[in-house]
Order: C-alpha cells, then structure tokens, then sequence
C-alpha cells in the first residue's frame, strides 16, 4: 500500500488505518464521550474497551440504549468466519457480547460462516471449514456465554433457520448494489454474491432490534442490511465497531489467521508466545539502550503496549505506570516485552483450560455432534 493509503473490506484489510477516515469513508458515527456515558450508565458499569476506544464507532447504539431503557428487548449477535486458528482478535468482539450478555442480560447468537470462508478462500474445502466452525465455536464458549441465554449457529448446519430470511433479503439486493459495496467482479463465485444475505439473516432470526459487535471490517455487509431493512419493514441493525487488533510486526493491515507470524493464536504454548513477541513485536525503542535511555520509547506505535492497553491490561494504573516507564526511558523494550509476554500467556492458561472443557458443551449452545 502506498503511503498513507489503506483498505478496509471483509475480506482485505492493507495500510496502516486511520479511524477517522474510515469513519467518514463508512458513515458511521464515533462513540464520542457523551455516547460513551450513555452507555456506561445503562449498563451500570465502564468496560475498559469502550474507555480506551477499541470500541470507537457505532451506527444507532443511542437507539438501543433507549430501548432498554424503556424496558423493550433487544438482542446481541456477533460471529466468525472460520478460516483457520482462532486468534486473539477474533475475541474482541465476543469478549464485548459476552459484557452486554452479563450487564443487559441478552440473548446472543454466534454464526459460524463455514460457508462464507469456502467461497472466499482457495485453499479451504468445505469439509475444513465445516472443522474449523467447530474448533472456533470452542473459544467462543471458552468465554463463559450464558448457556440458557446463547445460540451458535453454523451456517451450512442451519440453513433451514436461516433460508426464509436471507431470501427476503437477497430479493431486495441487486447487483450493482453488492458491486458497489464489495468491489466483485465478472470472476467473482456466486456463492460470495449471495453470501451478504445469509451474514443479514442472522438479524431478524429473534423478533426484536439487534445490537452487533464487530471488526469495523464487517461494516459493509450490514450496510446493505440497513438499506433494505425498511423494505422489510424490519428494524435496522445497530453496530458497535471495534478497531482491528494489529499485527504483531506493526506493519498495515490486521492480525491475520493466514500469517502465522503476525497473529497470536489462543492455542499458542507458552514458548511460541515468547518466541513470538520476542522476534517479531514491532518495538517502539531506540535503536540502542544509552538512546533509549536518554530519550524514551514511543508506546504509540509499539506493539507491545498496544495489546497491553487494547487487550491485556484492563487496569488503568498499571498501564499508566508502564507507559510512563517506557516513554521516559526507565524501562527497556524487552522489558515491555517480558511484561506482555507474561499476561498473554497468564491469559492463555486460563483460556486454554476453558477451551478444552468446552468441548463437552457444545451441545448447550444448539450444536449437534
Ligand atoms: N464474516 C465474518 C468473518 O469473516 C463472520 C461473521 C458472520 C460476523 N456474522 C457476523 C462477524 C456478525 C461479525 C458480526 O469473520
């Protein structure tokens, strides 16, 4: 990508991004400090995602803040194309559903597009993603999701649920539409043109107003969503956008299940997440320590402090007080890095345990054998 330049779809995300762009180039609305104290106070409680502004962006949350204050249900629904390992930016978007699950007691839905990733990835047979929907499906439960209150779909397991739906929707998108929206092509497989009606369907599947949470990256499906939401004469769906974990060497784009180097995953051991951060976790210090020392680091563009305040360290005081360190110099990149090696793999214990219990409950959120 040229300078400056970068590019944000579902299926591309490339350049360094700048939110503020992206939030005019989409239309969205920034979660600005009053949206932030409305929501705060509804769900009784601050998460530190929304303070630090992962979560920066939204389409009509004032809306469903207004509903629940009236006492009217809503309902969460977020999901995952299963293209490979799970990895840890994948689990911003669950880890928020799973906040609004606990402060606003809502039913959420997880969808699995098996489909999706065998039309948009080459090397991917069905039967893989089929596989890796399940294997996925086990981190989301790893995060403690309301059973009585949660639902996991896979798209080519439930189809008949979601067919009537994504029917009325794809009636009302016309190519150019889909064109407009995603950039396809003459070459383009079918199966991805229609594919936007079934990642839609998923809101109308209870009869109240959705809430999602998502990668701002997913934007665009349900920009179509919202457009044809009158002619249904449904709602339109709110959104709640977090920014795209970055990839561990800091260059642009995002974390990627593809690139096995710029991603943690959350079946990472101990030893790949040192060898990882230690090799490839783009620093923000001095070329050499007596520099370091003398001018300080820049925890703005290093990577290790980023997935410190974005992820691994909800604590406010100790974040300050890491960043003060590094950027006045008293503490060393590799410090910083033995820091978030620490949490990350504290993290990971934890999650992996969970992980591996969850195989025996899948059947608890609706999945066959
Ligand atoms: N298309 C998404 C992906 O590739 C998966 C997905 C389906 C999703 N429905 C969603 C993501 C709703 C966010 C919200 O990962």
């Amino acid at each position: 990508m040229p300078n400056g330049e970068f590019v944000v779809t579902p299926w591309q995300v490339d350049g360094v991004i700048d939110y503020d762009k992206l939030i005019k180039r989409f239309g969205t609305q920034r979660i600005d400090p009053a949206m932030r104290k409305k929501i705060v106070e509804a769900a009784g409680q601050d998460h530190f995602m929304l303070r630090r502004g992962v979560f920066f962006s939204h389409r009509d949350m004032g809306g469903i803040i207004d509903l629940h204050k009236k006492s009217k249900p809503f309902f969460v629904y977020t999901g995952r194309g299963p293209s490979g390992a799970t990895h840890i930016g994948h689990l911003v978007p669950w880890i928020f559903a799973k906040w609004l699950q606990d402060r606003f007691g809502v039913n959420v839905y997880f969808q699995l597009t098996d489909d999706e990733k065998f039309f948009s990835k080459k090397g991917l047979s069905l039967d893989d993603t089929m596989g890796l929907a399940r294997e996925n499906a086990l981190d989301f439960v790893a995060l403690g999701f309301d059973p009585a209150k949660t639902k996991i779909v896979i798209d080519t397991q439930d189809i008949a649920r979601l067919y009537p739906i994504a029917a009325q929707i794809a009636k009302r998108i016309n190519f150019s539409n889909t064109k407009a929206v995603f950039g396809f092509g003459g070459e383009t497989n079918i199966g991805m043109i229609f594919y936007t009606a079934i990642q839609s369907a998923m809101c109308y599947i209870e009869d109240a107003p959705v809430l999602i949470p998502l990668g701002v990256d997913q934007d665009p499906h349900f920009r179509l969503t919202r457009d044809v939401a009158p002619l249904l004469k449904k709602p339109k769906p709110a959104l709640i956008h977090n920014m795209m974990m970055p990839p561990l060497h800091g260059g642009g784009g995002k974390m990627s299940s593809s690139e096995s180097n710029s991603a943690i995953f959350t079946t990472d051991s101990p030893g790949d997440v040192k060898r990882k951060i230690n090799k490839h976790a783009f620093s923000g210090g001095r070329p050499d320590i007596d520099e370091h020392r003398r001018l300080g680091g820049n925890p703005d563009i290093d990577i290790a402090y980023q997935y410190l305040r974005m992820f691994f360290e909800p604590d406010d005081a100790k974040l300050e007080e890491i960043r003060a360190d590094y950027a006045s110099g008293r503490m060393l990149t590799g410090e910083l890095k033995a820091i978030l090696i620490e949490r990350v793999n504290e993290y990971l214990a934890a999650h992996q345990e969970a992980r591996e219990r969850a195989r025996d409950h899948l059947d608890e959120y609706g999945l066959g054998p």
